[in-house]
């Protein structure tokens, strides 16, 4: 039996449905937000994701080379994406520039519970300008996201890349080194952070300072380890949040994030019941316009990893009832099959959901079908009863059944 390849998912009906659900609720909240829905290809030049995604996405790349010779890769994230677009076809348009994304993304990553090799995310972006109110209007939105699902254990970590950069560079790693450091103080790897900075000529002081800086966690108090301009941003970034009503994000001054184009605010939220995998949204201030041949602009944005807010979500308890339909439709006999077609046309045409028994059923399994597929009305189509200009409607969950006139039928049901 062929399967699905390593680190992809099938979704079956039901939890196509529930994701659809889950879906349509980020698509209205981002709405609500003043942001309006893009598209991007699935596969764009690998040349955009090499120019600055970080060294941890090229590595998880899925790329090829095409028939025409172009070296092509499927999207690991869709922020380089949104602003290619943007630099292809929105600069000129009025900023700031607000729009959103849903879509898949590929990374080739060793899977396991909340990590895929296809994924999801729900994201956004601000293009336009570099104000702390642009940044929590991002984190406000995002929190906003994750309230709407209904999400309740989680945590929003706000710090700021620059601070950690700056204090990277004063203690003596050079500029094209600084990469491989964040990389490990994003794990917190510091063991494994020692040695390469020691080779770097940073010493032990230094670099326990940059540690603790990494620890630092708290309310806006912490703020005071941070000086000059970063400090005071994100105290104004909070007190725009708070005047949202966005009152729980925390000061994380270890916040790295995977990606290299961050050059400011950067958050992530995380599901703690989520365990290894528990970073449900990343984000933050950067610029990338300038690099794929336009003008540099500002931008702030996030990315909901879909897969894992389901999950963390499902770890809650939240249940999904799928929808199922409004009426299934049978025939007593095969001489009024064409009758119970008529029918389930006029309730289809009037906007019922309905389906019919096209599998020459007899009553009882075709009524047992209609249980299985949550139709909440039976529609029994019978010969007796179509010369009076009527059915049998019968309601599922009840059992009860009434005689019914074909016109009153849809009225009958959506009442
Ligand atoms: P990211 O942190 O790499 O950021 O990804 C965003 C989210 O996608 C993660 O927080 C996580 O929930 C989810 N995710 C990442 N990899 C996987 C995986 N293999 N399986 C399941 N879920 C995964 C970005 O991609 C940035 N583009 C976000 C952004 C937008 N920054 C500014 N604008």
């Amino acid at each position: 039996m062929i399967q699905c390849p390593r680190g992809t998912r099938d979704f079956l009906p039901d939890e196509m449905e529930r994701r659809r659900f889950y879906e349509n609720r980020l698509r209205h909240t981002a709405r609500t937000f003043g942001f309006r829905e893009t598209e991007t290809p699935i596969f764009e030049d690998a040349e955009l994701f090499i120019l600055r995604s970080g060294t941890n996405v090229l590595n998880e790349l899925y790329a090829f080379e095409d028939k025409g010779g172009r070296q092509i890769a499927l999207r690991p994230e869709m922020t380089a994406p949104a602003v290619r677009m943007f630099v292809n076809g929105m600069s000129n348009d009025p900023k700031p520039i607000k729009i959103f994304y849903f879509g898949q993304c590929f990374r080739y990553e060793r899977p396991q519970s909340g990590r895929y090799r296809e994924f999801f995310q729900f994201g956004a972006e601000i293009i336009g300008g570099a104000t702390p109110e642009t940044d929590a209007e991002a984190i406000a939105t995002a929190a906003a996201m994750i309230k709407e699902l209904g999400l309740k254990d989680y945590r929003i970590r706000m710090g700021h890349i620059g601070v950690l950069r700056q204090r990277i560079a004063d203690a003596g790693v050079p500029k094209e080194r600084t990469a491989e450091v964040l990389q490990k103080l994003d794990k917190k790897l510091y063991d494994e952070a020692r040695p390469i900075m020691a080779d770097m000529g940073v010493s032990e002081e230094e670099m326990e300072d940059i540690f603790s800086l990494t620890e630092t966690v708290g309310g806006t108090e912490v703020l005071d380890r941070v000086p000059g301009e970063a400090g005071d941003w994100l105290r104004q970034v909070v007190a725009y949040l708070e005047a949202a009503g966005v009152t729980d994000v925390e000061i994380d001054l270890g916040v790295v994030r995977g990606l290299d184009y961050y050059t400011g605010m950067v958050f992530e939220a995380e599901a703690p019941a989520l365990g290894a995998e528990k970073q449900i949204c990343g984000g933050g201030s950067y610029t990338l316009s300038e690099l794929f041949g336009g003008e540099k602009v500002f931008s702030t944005g996030f990315a909901i990893g879909f897969d894992r807010i389901l999950l963390a979500l499902e770890k809650e308890g939240a249940t999904y009832q799928p929808e199922g339909m409004d009426a299934y439709v049978v025939a007593v006999t095969d001489d009024v099959r064409i009758e119970a077609a008529k029918v389930v046309a006029s309730l289809r045409s009037a906007g019922v959901v309905a389906d019919v028994d096209i599998m020459g059923r007899k009553m009882a399994k075709a009524l047992k079908f209609a249980s299985s597929a949550r139709a909440r009305y039976a529609v029994i189509v019978g010969a007796k009863e179509l010369e009076q200009g009527s059915v049998t409607l019968r309601d599922m969950s009840s059992g009860e059944q009434e005689l019914v006139p074909i016109d009153a039928l849809v009225q009958k049901i959506k009442g």
